[in-house]
């Protein structure tokens, strides 16, 4: 069968839709990146927002309308959506053929041949809560750039958060199948690579931590670039920091989540750190790696939040300058705490504090790219720019995009880039 795959949301859904890929090719299914010839359309959906979940039904009911013109396409939702809405899925659109939780997809070759035999929908959304998928591959996409899943699930409960309903308990992955799937994409060329959870600093399997899997993960020699995501800023140990700041191959980039600058609502959303204990990382993290990159994601409006507490926000994101920040409105979910509060902050109000972060998070992103200016810095070659024909584009170790004349020999390899200036969130450079 032929099979189109379209993906939404975090990491974890593109690494999960490789994941995919790999289980359906090894039952024979090709994957296609046309949809006019698939037999199959699938969608590997999010839920982490409202507008999320509202973008990929548009997609879905959008879609339905190829069954008219060939009734034998079958379509299909997999991913958190599926796992959040499963049934309710057929009242949202009655003519979805598959709805596949997160912990099902060895099923999904089976699923698909089935269709074609009955005319029932099939719902596979049981909640497995050791399924690791131990010893499966995943069909890596790009060419340089790899995630490797180091742990599933999320224990954490934000109150904000559907994830840990959606995708279950946490749970590491072996070691050695770490280190393994590390080893065979270097060996494929992809120099560049990700350890990736929904809170990477937790892993831990047997008596290795996460610190320790990145010690060892270092040591192997097919990569040259060594990152991770995501940190839960209650879990990033001075270890961890010690292993970032010794191994070479760690790179000067970490993504921590703030959320919010104001103590009682970190408190209310169960992050289980305060806005000092936060910056006291940050300031760790700058003294042990002083050419460290770190991001962000913050909420605005989380329920309760009045106009002092969000200028605590404003007033931390100023003070720390992150090089970039996700902001998000806040989306109530069912299901979460959150979601339940009484004192729910009016759209318009969210929206309004949103816009405030991102002038805010722009004009300091801006000021972090022109610090680059003057600064040797070594750029992974990844692709002809988009812009001009004799440009390349790369990134750095500190994961910021540059740009610089050079011959398309150069993709693929590290280079040394001079900065000479920065447009918006790009670095302009010469070789050097
Ligand atoms: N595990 C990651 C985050 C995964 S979700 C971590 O903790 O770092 C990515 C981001 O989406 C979160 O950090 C949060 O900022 C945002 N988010 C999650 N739920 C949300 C909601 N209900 N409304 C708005 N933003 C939300
Ligand atoms: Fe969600 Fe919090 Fe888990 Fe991140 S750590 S996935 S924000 S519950
Ligand atoms: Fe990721 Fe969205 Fe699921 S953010 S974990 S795909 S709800």
């Amino acid at each position: 069968m032929k099979i189109f795959l379209e993906t939404y949301g975090c990491q974890m859904n593109v690494s999960d839709s490789e994941l995919v890929t790999s289980i359906l090719e090894s039952k024979k299914h090709t994957i296609t990146q046309n949809i006019n010839e698939a037999d199959v359309i699938i969608f590997n959906t999010c839920s982490v927002r409202q507008n999320a979940e509202d973008r990929a039904i548009g997609r879905i009911n959008n879609e339905m309308s190829r069954k008219k013109q060939n009734s034998n396409i079958k379509i299909g939702v997999i991913g958190c959506m599926a796992q959040r809405l499963g049934e309710k899925l057929s009242k949202l659109n009655k003519h979805i053929d598959f709805v596949i939780g997160v912990d099902q997809y060895k099923k999904l070759p089976e699923i698909i041949e089935d269709l074609y035999e009955k005319d029932d929908a099939c719902y596979e959304i049981n909640v497995n809560e050791k399924e690791i998928y131990q010893e499966i591959y995943p069909n890596h996409q790009g060419k340089f750039n790899a995630f490797v899943t180091i742990m599933r699930g999320c224990n954490n409960f934000c109150s904000y958060c559907i994830v840990p309903y959606t995708r279950g308990r946490e749970r590491s992955r072996p070691v050695e199948d770490i280190l393994n799937e590390i080893k065979q994409v270097g060996e494929q060329g992809f120099a560049d690579v990700a350890l990736l959870g929904q809170n990477v600093n937790s892993y831990q399997y047997e008596e290795v931590n996460f610190a320790e899997l990145l010690r060892r993960a270092n040591e192997i020699s097919s990569i040259k670039r060594l990152r991770f995501v995501t940190s839960h800023p209650k879990d990033l140990s001075d270890e961890v920091i010690a292993v970032m700041s010794e191994s070479e191959k760690v790179c000067e980039h970490v993504h921590l989540a703030m959320q919010s600058g104001d103590d009682d609502i970190l408190q209310t959303m169960n992050r289980g750190y305060t806005a000092e204990h936060y910056y006291d990382i940050v300031q760790k993290l700058r003294k042990a790696i002083p050419e460290i990159a770190i991001t962000t994601d913050i909420i605005a409006g989380f329920p309760g939040e009045t106009e002092e507490q969000f200028q605590k926000t404003y007033a931390l994101m100023e003070k720390i300058e992150f090089d970039y920040a996700f902001t998000y409105k806040y989306s109530p979910r069912a299901g979460t705490k959150a979601a339940e509060f009484t004192n729910q902050v009016p759209e318009e109000v969210r929206l309004e504090r949103l816009k405030k972060l991102i002038t805010l998070q722009e004009k300091i992103t801006l000021k972090k790219y022109q610090d680059q200016i003057g600064k040797i810095k070594e750029i992974y070659v990844e692709r002809i720019s988009k812009k001009s024909p004799d440009e390349l584009a790369g990134k750095s170790r500190d994961f910021k995009i540059a740009v610089f004349k050079g011959k398309p020999e150069l993709i693929g390899t590290f280079v040394k880039v001079k900065i000479i200036d920065a447009v918006g969130w790009t670095l302009r450079g010469e070789l050097i």
